[in-house]
């Protein structure tokens, strides 16, 4: 499968996926790396994995449908067949979305639908949430919308700052986002009525409680 990323910032994600799709038996290639920011840092770690990669500046154009028309453009020009995205901030409008429906997927640090949008680590603290995570969903035209493919699971510390939280989080992106790319690659992901059906995996089937149930310093408490 064709793969397009779309970035706007530090690129770890790319990192993750481009390692990923560097394996023998990988059934994804990176064929385009697009940046809309040209001092995305992202933009050394696609020339460090050997990605073809350009700049879309979105300031260079004078209104967002022009930077969509050249970014559909250049994406099916690469021959494209997924696109996903990876810090991409631009909130792509109805008509690039419908053009690439089920074409497109984002990674989100949340576990979503909660905590849409921009600072969901401070948000789940806030919130007192005892597990946040990470979520893989297809793309619709509402922000942080959309069949969820993957998601991940990471409980919130006592003592948690926003940083730490989001340390741990972009750990988990590193091995949700690849996973997730390699299924639909695969063939194994299916949408029927816009619910994710997957093939040929396995699900995990523990309960996790937090606090832990940790017995042995019961007697301590008393
Ligand atoms: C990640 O936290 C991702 O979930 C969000 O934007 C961040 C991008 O980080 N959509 P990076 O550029 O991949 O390092």
């Amino acid at each position: 499968m064709r793969v397009a990323i779309l970035i706007s910032g530090r690129g770890s994600n790319l990192r993750s996926l481009a390692r990923a799709c560097a394996a023998a038996d990988s059934p994804a290639r990176i064929v385009l790396v697009v940046s809309n920011n040209p001092q995305a840092q992202g933009l050394d770690i696609a020339a460090q994995e050997g990605l073809e990669n350009i700049v879309l500046n979105h300031r260079d154009f004078t209104n967002k449908e022009g930077f969509e028309r050249d970014l559909d453009s250049v994406l099916t020009k690469a021959g494209a067949e997924l696109i996903c995205l990876a810090g991409f901030m631009r909130l792509l409008s109805p008509w690039f979305v419908q053009s690439w429906r089920d074409r497109i997927i984002n990674i989100h640090p949340s576990l979503l639908p909660a905590f849409k949008g921009l600072e969901t680590h401070r948000r789940a603290l806030e919130a007192g949430v005892c597990f946040t995570g990470a979520t893989v969903h297809y793309v619709r035209a509402e922000m942080d919308d959309g069949p969820i493919l993957a998601q991940a699971v990471v409980p919130v510390l006592p003592d948690d700052t926003p940083e730490h939280l989001a340390q741990r989080v972009l750990l988990a992106e590193h091995q949700l986002y690849p996973h997730t790319l390699r299924l639909i690659a695969q063939g194994k992901i299916h949408l029927s009525n816009d619910r994710v059906k997957i093939k040929g995996v396995t699900w995990p089937n523990t309960t996790v409680i937090a606090p832990a149930l940790v017995t042995t310093t019961d007697s301590d408490q008393k």
